[in-house]
């Protein structure tokens, strides 16, 4: 159904300059056939579910389980009321992050039942995949240092071997699915890392248009 659109998504640990790669290609992409979506987010439930994920105000206690199961909402909700859509308009979407986060964080970061997460991936999803991931892979000591400076929420809090477990995930989803996911190593300088970044999702684009 989405074979008009090119769909792509960002991931990687926090902290691993994500936002600031996301602002760039938006100054370098056509706007009018770009749309932007954060996950978990990009719909006005799926924002109320990131509150009660990241908002400390709105979490009290929350198990893993229903962290996993939260993230599953937010994410059927923008996939059918906003990435399905745009895809169907032959738009382009750019997600800031998507299924590979569940896996690399309720999975290998919590430990959870990966096969279990993927089937849940794949009920809140419809089976759909984006054409294209960027990993931005960075260790997370590096992250550490250049950690923003407003306060750690909920899943930044769980620190440095937890953040080393989800960086170990996504090298092994991108292992993996080696013509999704191309990862790019996070630690060079902001120019060098954007510049990969575009060739990459440029080709993605010319690819689509074969
Ligand atoms: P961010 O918007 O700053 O990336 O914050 C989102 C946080 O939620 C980040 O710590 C990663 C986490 N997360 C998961 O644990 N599982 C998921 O499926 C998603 C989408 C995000």
């Amino acid at each position: 159904m989405d074979d008009k659109g090119l769909f792509i998504s960002l991931e990687g640990i926090d902290g691993c300059g994500k936002s600031s790669i996301i602002a760039y290609l938006n100054s370098k992409l056509d706007p009018d056939q770009l749309v932007n979506i954060r996950e978990p987010g990009g719909t006005v439930l799926s924002e109320i579910i990131r509150d009660m994920l990241l908002n400390d105000e709105c979490n009290y206690n929350m198990e893993v389980e229903t962290e996993a199961l939260l993230y599953a909402a937010a994410r059927s909700q923008v996939v059918t009321q906003v990435i399905k859509p745009a895809l169907l308009q032959g738009k382009m979407v750019l997600a800031d992050r998507f299924i590979d986060s569940t896996i690399a964080y309720q999975g290998y970061g919590r430990g959870l039942d990966i096969p279990y997460l993927q089937a849940m991936n794949r009920f809140c999803t419809g089976g759909l995949k984006p054409h294209l991931t960027i990993l931005l892979d960075l260790e997370p000591e590096l992250s550490y240092s250049s950690r923003k400076s407003q306060a750690p929420d909920r899943i930044e809090r769980e620190g440095m071997d937890f953040q080393k477990r989800v960086r170990w995930g996504y090298l092994q989803l991108a292992a993996a699915e080696p013509n999704r996911i191309t990862i790019i190593n996070a630690a060079q300088d902001f120019d060098r890392v954007s510049q990969l970044v575009l060739v990459r999702v440029q080709q993605a684009i010319d690819e689509q248009k074969e």
